[in-house]
């Protein structure tokens, strides 16, 4: 599995972000585990222009950028705080500009790519909005979603660091999940070319 590259994409704009720490635990046990390349796209670190339905040619400087790395890497794990009993809004704005290959542009990374998917939020309140809000983005994309999402809460950290144990492994397992099903895919035709229904 060497030479796939799992892309942690964080969708939060804080720069001391608790979720850039859950995204990256889950990469860094790809990496072990798998010899995946990884790479961060963090949002905190990107000035980005704002969604408004032009193609992917359309856009430039940094908003360029982070639309390179999703349309180069092959699968993701993306993370999110919840805002509002959602997914932020900085990664609606992401994933609004990136294509599946009927508007905005011939590529469509997210298709037939395996995806983990993490959040973070202050308590459990809110733990269902990973697999009931952010989970649906992903169907629509015709991604391979693993099927056990990771939540974690400010109870599971300490000094930015995860002190859970159970939430450091689930989210270790998860990486290792994400990069797993990416090379089950690959190795699959019908899962590597089934896409959205419509
Ligand atoms: C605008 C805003 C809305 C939030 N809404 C929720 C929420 O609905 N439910 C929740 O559990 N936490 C909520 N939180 C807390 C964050 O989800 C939580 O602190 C998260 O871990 C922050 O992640 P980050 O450090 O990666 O930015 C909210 C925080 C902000 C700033």
């Amino acid at each position: 599995m060497g030479d796939r590259t799992l892309l942690g994409i964080v969708g939060s704009v804080s720069a001391d972000s608790r979720t850039r720490t859950a995204v990256e635990l889950a990469l860094d046990a790809a990496a072990d585990r798998h010899g995946v390349e990884t790479d961060v796209l963090h949002l905190a670190e990107y000035d980005l222009d704002t969604a408004d339905g032009r193609g992917i040619d359309g856009y430039a400087g940094d908003t360029v950028e982070a639309l390179d790395l999703i349309v180069e890497a092959d699968a993701y794990v993306v993370g999110t705080p919840v805002y509002r009993g959602s997914y932020s809004g900085a990664l609606k704005n992401l994933l609004d500009m990136v294509p599946r290959g009927q508007w905005q542009g011939d590529v469509a990374p997210f298709e037939n790519a395996a995806v983990g998917l993490v959040a973070t939020g202050a308590t459990d309140h809110h733990f269902l909005a990973v697999d009931q809000v952010l989970r649906p983005a992903f169907a629509f994309f015709g991604a391979h979603a693993v099927g056990g999402a990771t939540y974690a809460t400010d109870a599971d950290f300490d000094e930015g660091e995860i002190a859970d144990d159970a939430v450091r492994e689930r989210l270790a397992t998860l990486g290792a999940a994400t990069a797993e099903l990416a090379a089950a895919v690959d190795e699959s035709a019908a899962l590597g070319s089934l896409g959205p229904a419509v």
